[in-house]
């Protein structure tokens, strides 16, 4: 592909990506303050968003077999443990912006998690297998991931047990 088209796509999938994540969060807002057409809005526009971002992604040639995805999924999910948010967490902290490590932190605690089941996965794909999984929970208020039964209390926020998603 051609280099400046390259770039674009990336630049457009980025893009995409963010919006379809940001009307989520817009739709749910507008849910909570009772105006139920705009949050339909959102959400319509946030899947119409996601179809685009799929299909940047495919021009990409960044949607591949499991095994390759895997691979990929675990060297961004090293890369934040390992360099990422280390380095964003000490200038958040140097600079005194609490919400701001709070949240990297809980990303952080997180990903080390999911870094650890990719690497799992990959092991049995590359071995033609399906990993071998329990049940997974991820606390709905930081994103904290566990497998096998949810705690009674998030390690990472303390949000109670009910706040647990299962997948
Ligand atoms: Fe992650
Ligand atoms: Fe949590």
């Amino acid at each position: 592909m051609k280099e400046m088209t390259k770039a674009n796509l990336q630049a457009a999938f980025a893009g995409e990506s963010q919006a379809h994540m940001k009307y989520m969060v817009f739709a749910d807002l507008a849910e909570r303050e009772g105006l139920t057409n705009v949050a339909r809005l959102f959400r319509a526009a946030s899947f119409s968003e996601q179809m685009h971002a799929t299909a940047h992604l495919r021009a990409l040639g960044g949607a591949n077999v499991t095994v390759k995805n895997l691979e990929v999924a675990l060297g961004g999910e090293n890369f934040e443990v390992e360099e990422m948010y280390p380095a964003y967490m000490a200038v958040a902290k140097l600079q005194e912006e609490k919400q701001a490590a709070t949240s990297m932190e809980r990303a952080f605690e997180a990903e080390k998690v999911h870094a650890k089941l990719y690497a799992r996965a990959k092991e049995s794909a590359e071995a033609k297998k399906d990993l071998d999984l329990p049940a997974i929970f991820v606390c709905e208020v930081c994103g904290y991931t566990v497998e096998g039964a949810a705690p009674d209390k998030c390690p990472i926020c303390g949000a109670p047990l009910t706040r647990f998603r299962k997948f």
